[in-house]
């Protein structure tokens, strides 16, 4: 019994970790079209369009970090922008 509940303890444990570690995640499916309305309803509020090719992929995601405290943004709405402006871009910007 004793045994039992400190291997129990540990299972628990082990899939906390990977849970939060993010190893084990929900999958996430971006949302393309909630993306591009967000995107529309907030990016424009403060300043112009940035179009995709101003930033590298990994520049966007700084940068969408950044956005994401100034506009308020939930997680969801912020990887579902970022995915919209990624796919955006075009075959030439190698960025
Ligand atoms: C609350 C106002 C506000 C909103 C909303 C906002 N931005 Fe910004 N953004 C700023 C300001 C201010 C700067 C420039 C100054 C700075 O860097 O802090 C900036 C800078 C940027 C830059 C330049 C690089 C950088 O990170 O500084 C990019 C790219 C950008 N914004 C994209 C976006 C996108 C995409 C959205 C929509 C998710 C967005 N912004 C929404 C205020 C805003």
């Amino acid at each position: 019994m004793q045994h039992n509940i400190k291997r129990m303890t540990k299972i628990i444990a082990i899939a906390y970790a990977l849970t939060t570690s993010g190893i084990i995640a929900e999958e996430y499916i971006p949302d393309l079209a909630n993306g591009a309305q967000v995107w529309a309803d907030t990016c424009m509020r403060c300043h112009n369009v940035r179009p995709p090719s101003d930033l590298s992929i990994r520049a966007w995601s700084f940068s969408m970090n950044h956005m994401r405290v100034r506009a308020g943004l939930t997680g969801k709405e912020t990887r579902d922008i970022q995915a919209f402006i990624l796919s955006s871009k075009t075959d030439t910007d190698r960025k």
